[in-house]
Parts: C-alpha cells; structure tokens; sequence
C-alpha cells in the first residue's frame, strides 16, 4: 500500500464527508427543525447557524478541493496535460470544476440570500396577524431553493468520486 495515497486519500475523504454532509444537515435536519420555531427565534438561531457555517466552510470546502487535486495528481495517474484526455482525467476535471461551481454558488447564491433574509426588519417579517410577510415568505424561499440546488452540484462530485473509484 502506499502510505501517500492512503494518507490523502483519508483526509479527502473526511473532509468531503464533513462538506457534503453538513449541506444534507442543513437541508434535511437544520432547516426543517427551525421551520418549526417562532419568525424572531428561527432568525436568531439562524443567523449564528449561518455565520458559524460560513467560517467553517470557507476553510473545509477548500480543503476539500485541494486534497482532491493532490490525490488525482501526485498520488494519482493525472500525472502530464495529457492525462487530463484519458476518461478518468476527464472525470478528475467534471469533478474540480463542479466542486468549485459548488463553493462559489454558496458564496454568490447563498449566503447573500440568508443575509437578505436577515436583514428585513422583524416588524416588516410579520404581518398583523403575526405570520411571516410575503416578503419574508419570498426570502426564505429563495434561500431554501439556493440550499437545495447546492445538493445538485455535490451530487454531480459524488458521482464522479465513484466514477474515479472504478478507473473511469
Ligand atoms: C464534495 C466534494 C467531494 C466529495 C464528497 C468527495 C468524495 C470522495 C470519496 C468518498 C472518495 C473515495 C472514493 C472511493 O474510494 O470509493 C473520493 C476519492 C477521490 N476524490 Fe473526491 N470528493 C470530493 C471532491 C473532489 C475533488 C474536487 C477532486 C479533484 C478534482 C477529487 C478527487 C478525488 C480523487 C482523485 C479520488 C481518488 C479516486 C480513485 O482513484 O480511487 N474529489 N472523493
């Protein structure tokens, strides 16, 4: 076995498994359980949820990348320009760039939609009756569809993850 591959090849692993794993926490398990929290304190836990997972994520998702890019290249056959033309080459790169598609949609689409959401003062968040404006309804939609797309672009890495596994 070769000590180089297995060592990056676990890092890559787990540090995808904490990228990919806390977009599915959040769609499936964070913001579910907040839907069911009064408007002020879905914001509140929200707000800290969004910024905690931002700091995190700006160094996981990265890390990610790279020890992909260092496992394909030089613990892996990607190892000349030309490589990049063999189907696991081609693979290696639908991969990088949807991973990259991936962390920039999170940066461009949605983060900035949570902070849109967040800004809207509570007092135009709620309608007379206390339910949520259609501003506000407006705004979490966009974030949850933004969330959700993100799935599509791991998806797409997760298929080319077992692509690669099997040579192609
Ligand atoms: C969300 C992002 C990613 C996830 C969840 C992920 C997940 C995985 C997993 C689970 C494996 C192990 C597959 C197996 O042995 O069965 C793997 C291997 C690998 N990954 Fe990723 N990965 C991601 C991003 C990337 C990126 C961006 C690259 C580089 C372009 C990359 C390059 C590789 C390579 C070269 C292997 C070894 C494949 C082989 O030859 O067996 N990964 N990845």
């Amino acid at each position: 076995m070769n000590v180089g591959v297995f060592v990056f090849q676990w890092l890559h692993v787990i540090f995808a498994i904490f990228w990919f794993g806390s977009s599915m926490a959040m769609n499936f398990i964070f913001i579910p359980a907040l839907n069911r929290l009064p408007l002020d304190k879905q914001r509140e836990i929200g707000s800290h949820l969004g910024a905690v997972a931002e700091r995190v994520l700006n160094v996981v998702g990265p890390v990610v990348i790279v020890l992909g890019v260092i496992r394909g290249t030089v613990f892996g056959p990607i190892q000349s320009l030309d490589a990049l033309t063999s189907t696991y080459g081609v693979t290696w790169l639908i991969a990088l760039i949807a991973a990259l598609a991936t962390y920039l949609w999170a940066k461009v689409q949605i983060e900035p939609a949570l902070a849109r959401m967040n800004a809207i003062p509570i007092d135009q968040a709620l309608d007379a009756d206390g339910r949520p404006s259609p501003a506000m309804l407006a705004a979490i939609g966009v974030v949850k569809r933004n969330a959700m797309l993100e799935l599509l672009g791991f998806l797409v890495v997760f298929t080319c993850m077992m692509l690669l596994r099997f040579g192609y």
